[in-house]
C-alpha cells in the first residue's frame, strides 16, 4: 500500500498566518472506485482567496477545516482510471490540490489540452487568474479604445494578464502599480504596461495623477484599501472599476473602513462592480481558445513564480500574500 503527502490546517490564524497554520500528513494513497479516476499531482496553484477559506466564516466558498486536506486549483495526470471518458495518461485540472494523489469523481476533472499550452499555463493564464482578467476587462468593467486604464497588483498573475487584455481592447494608456523597483520594471518590459507606480515608494495619488493627468477610464482593482481610494479619485465621469479582490485587508483583524471619497460615486456617476470568476465559466471555452492562441503568438506574456514540493506549498502560499511572487505563484508536486 503506498502512501502519499496533503497538507492539512492546524489551526485558524488570527491576522497574518504562519507555517503554524498548516500541517504535511501522510495518508494511503486512495482506490478510484467506479467512476472515478486516481490524479497524480503535478502542479498546484497558491490563492490570495485561500486566506479568507483560513477563517471560520460563511463566504461564497466553505472555509477550510481544520484537521482536514486543504483544497485548490491544480493539475495532475491520470495514473489509473475506472472511467470513461477519461484514459491514463490523460491531463486533467481539477479541485483537489496540496496533496499528492487525488480521487476524483470524472465530471470533477476536465482533460486539458497540453498540445495548445503547458500544464502549469491551466493555472494561470489560462485558468481562474487569467479568466478573471478577461472578464474584468470585457464584462465588468469594459475597456474601450482610447481609454486610460489603471491596473492595482499589476505584477501578479490577475494583474498582468488584465493590463495585457486592456491594451489588445484599444486602451491608449495602461497603467500598473505593484510593491518594489524590481516589479515595477517587469510591469512595463515584461508586460508591456506604458506605465508602473511602486505603491511603496510615495504617494500613490500623486504618481497616478502625473500619469493620467486627465483622469482615468477603467480602474481593476486587486487590492483595495487606499488603491481603491486613489482609483475612485482618479477616475472620470461614467468612469468603470472591477473591484475582483483586496488583498490590502485579507489579514485585518478589525472591520476596514470603506474609502472615505465613496460620495465621488454619485458626483462622478461611477460603477463599481464586483466579480466572481466561478459565476462566469460559460465564457471559458471563448476565454481559452483566444488565451491559448495569444500565448502562442507571444502576444500574451505571462511569469510564474515556481516553488518545489509540497512541503513547501504553504510558504509558497504565505510568499503570495507578502508579495513574493511576479505573474503566477505554482507549486511543482513532481
Ligand atoms: N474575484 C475573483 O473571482 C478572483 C479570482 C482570482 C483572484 N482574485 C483576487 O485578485 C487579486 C490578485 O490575485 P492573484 O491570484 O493575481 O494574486 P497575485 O497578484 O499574483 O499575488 C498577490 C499580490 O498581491 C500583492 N499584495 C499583497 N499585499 C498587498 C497590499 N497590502 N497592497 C497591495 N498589494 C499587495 C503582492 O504584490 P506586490 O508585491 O505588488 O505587493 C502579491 O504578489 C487578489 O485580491 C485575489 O483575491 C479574485
Amino acid at each position: 500500500m503506498s502512501v502519499h503527502r496533503e497538507i492539512r490546517l492546524a489551526r485558524r490564524p488570527f491576522g497574518e498566518p504562519g507555517p503554524e497554520n498548516f500541517e504535511l500528513a501522510e495518508v494511503t494513497v486512495p482506490e478510484p472506485g467506479t467512476g472515478q479516476i486516481l490524479v497524480r499531482n503535478t502542479w498546484m496553484s497558491v490563492d490570495p482567496y485561500m486566506r479568507g477559506r483560513m477563517d471560520d466564516r460563511a463566504s461564497y466558498i466553505a472555509p477550510f477545516e481544520v484537521g482536514a486536506a486543504l483544497d485548490g486549483s491544480a493539475i495532475g495526470e491520470v495514473v489509473a482510471s475506472r472511467a470513461a471518458g477519461i484514459p491514463v495518461g490523460a491531463t486533467v485540472s481539477h479541485f483537489l490540490g496540496w496533496r499528492e494523489y487525488a480521487v476524483l469523481d470524472a465530471d470533477a476533472a476536465a482533460v486539458v489540452d497540453t498540445g495548445v499550452a503547458r500544464p502549469q499555463d491551466y493555472l494561470g493564464a489560462l485558468g481562474p487568474t487569467g479568466l478573471t482578467a478577461y472578464l474584468a476587462v470585457t464584462r465588468i468593467a469594459p475597456v474601450g479604445p482610447g481609454d486610460v486604464v489603471f491596473v492595482s497588483g499589476a505584477a501578479g498573475a490577475v494583474g498582468s494578464v488584465a493590463g495585457q487584455l486592456a491594451r489588445k481592447l484599444g486602451a491608449a494608456k495602461v497603467i500598473g502599480s505593484a510593491g518594489g523597483p524590481e516589479k515595477t520594471k517587469r510591469i512595463v518590459e515584461g508586460f508591456g504596461f506604458d506605465a508602473a507606480i511602486d505603491y511603496r515608494a510615495g504617494s500613490l495619488a500623486e504618481r497616478l495623477a502625473e500619469l493620467a493627468p486627465e483622469g482615468i477610464d477603467v480602474y481593476v482593482d486587486n487590492v483595495g484599501g487606499d488603491h481603491l481610494r486613489t482609483a475612485i479619485g482618479a477616475l472620470k465621469v461614467h468612469g468603470k472599476a472591477a473591484l475582483i479582490g483586496m488583498i490590502s485587508q485579507y489579514n485585518a483583524t478589525e472591520p476596514v473602513p470603506g474609502p472615505s471619497n465613496l460620495y465621488d460615486v454619485v458626483t462622478k456617476r461611477l460603477t463599481l462592480r464586483g466579480v466572481l470568476v466561478t459565476d462566469h465559466q460559460d465564457v471559458l471555452p471563448e476565454y481559452l481558445a483566444k488565451a491559448a492562441s495569444w500565448l502562442t503568438d507571444g502576444s500574451l506574456r505571462t511569469e510564474e513564480t515556481v516553488v518545489e514540493g509540497l512541503d513547501q506549498a504553504p510558504g509558497a502560499f504565505l510568499g503570495v500574500l507578502r508579495g513574493a511572487n511576479t505573474g503566477k505563484m505554482l507549486v511543482r508536486l513532481v
